[in-house]
């Protein structure tokens, strides 16, 4: 495992680093005036004598609000905290999200440290700047571009994961791998199943690596997502979205993201834009690591799924704009009609 820096914008460089339980221990008791950040799974990764600087929340996106925004900078005030003092995330991209939002507003802007505990904020969340909270039900309606200077990965943290949260994150990955042309991640994902699935720390150390270079390499591109490179980051996520809605979120994020994946590049096969070759190499990924895509929805949902795709952000004046690839990291903007959608989602 190699650290790495990532550029987003003169003077905004993350330096991504890699590092064991006992490197985070030093490193976070290191810091002299900080404000540490946690929920209730992840709070275990913080040193016992660093816990009257600590504030641990409750987990799960229903706490990603403003009433755990206003704890943190209360808590941070508490502490008399300055403009130079840092907010360190501990935990998964709900705890980073919001401790990068309340760094962001304090005093103007705080320093930043990210330390993710999931494979989801360790191969996303964690890179790229982008904090925010939900607010009246709309998903990180409120928020800002704050990169933090400091993102520490420490793959033994994710010894205790849930399976479902590791294979959410994990389906984040497989995206990756088909968003670039260099197929290192993807070779990578083939021949070291047994490693990743039995979380071997140096493997997941490498995979996690490889996964954010691929990020890094749109981000440093299109920093704040202005120029149509950075949402090429988003393949499957028009397909994930609506199907999170309609099964009201029981299907995680990176699970959904898994699923679109296969729809996008179903849908890209049926316009003539995917060579069937590149389908079938995610095909086999994906069942390699035992995703599920067969599953169809129930025909009379299809136009429940269209409202919930209608709904999403990727949308310009001729409609929803769905990503799809026409070669290995060659992303296309697609605008399919309805029929193919229903055609590629409903249950025949
Ligand atoms: N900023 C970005 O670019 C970006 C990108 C992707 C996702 N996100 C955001 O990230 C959030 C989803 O992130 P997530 O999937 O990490 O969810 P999460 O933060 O809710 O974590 C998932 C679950 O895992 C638990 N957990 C965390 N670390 C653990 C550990 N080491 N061991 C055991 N349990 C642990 C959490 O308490 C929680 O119950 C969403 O709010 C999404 O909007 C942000």
């Amino acid at each position: 495992m190699d650290d790495f820096v990532c550029t987003l914008k003169a003077g905004a460089v993350t330096r991504v680093r890699f590092t064991d339980m006992k490197g985070l221990s030093e490193h976070l008791s290191s810091i002299s005036s900080a404000l540490f950040v946690a929920d209730e799974n992840s709070s275990y990764a913080i040193p016992e004598n660093l816990s009257d600087r600590c504030l641990v929340l409750s987990s799960g996106e229903e706490h990603k609000n403003y009433d755990s925004l206003f704890k943190i900078i209360r808590k941070a005030l508490g502490l008399k905290l300055s403009r130079s003092s840092r907010f360190v995330g501990v935990g998964g991209g709900v705890v980073s999200d919001m401790t990068a939002f309340a760094s962001s507003v304090y005093m103007r802007g705080a320093k930043l440290t990210i330390v993710p505990s999931t494979l989801l904020s360790m191969v996303d969340a964690s890179l790229g700047g982008k904090s925010a909270i939900d607010f009246d039900g709309v998903k990180n309606l409120v928020g800002t571009f704050y990169p933090a200077d400091d993102v520490i990965i420490v793959p033994a943290l994710l010894k205790t994961l849930p399976e479902g949260e590791f294979l959410s994150g994990l389906g984040e990955v497989i995206k990756h791998a088909f968003l670039t042309k260099d197929k290192s991640l993807y070779h990578f994902l083939l021949e070291n199943k047994d490693g990743i699935m039995a979380r071997d720390e140096e493997t997941l150390g490498k995979m996690v690596e490889l996964s954010l270079k691929v990020k890094k390499e749109y981000i440093e591109k299109d920093p704040e997502e202005k120029l149509g490179i950075r949402s090429a980051l988003n393949l499957g996520h028009t397909f994930a979205h609506a199907l999170e809605s309609i099964t009201n979120y029981e299907v995680k994020h990176g699970i959904a993201v898994a699923w679109g994946l296969e729809m996008a590049l179903a849908m890209g096969v049926e316009m003539a834009v995917t060579p069937a070759d590149l389908k079938e190499s995610a095909d086999g990924l994906l069942s390699l690591y035992g995703y599920d895509t067969s599953l169809r929805i129930e025909k009379d949902k299809v136009p429940i799924f269209r409202s919930y795709k209608e709904k999403d952000k990727k949308r310009d004046s001729s409609g929803v704009q769905f990503i799809t690839l026409s070669g290995w990291g060659r992303y296309v903007k697609v605008v399919p009609d309805d029929n193919l959608i229903a055609k590629l989602v409903a249950k025949v």
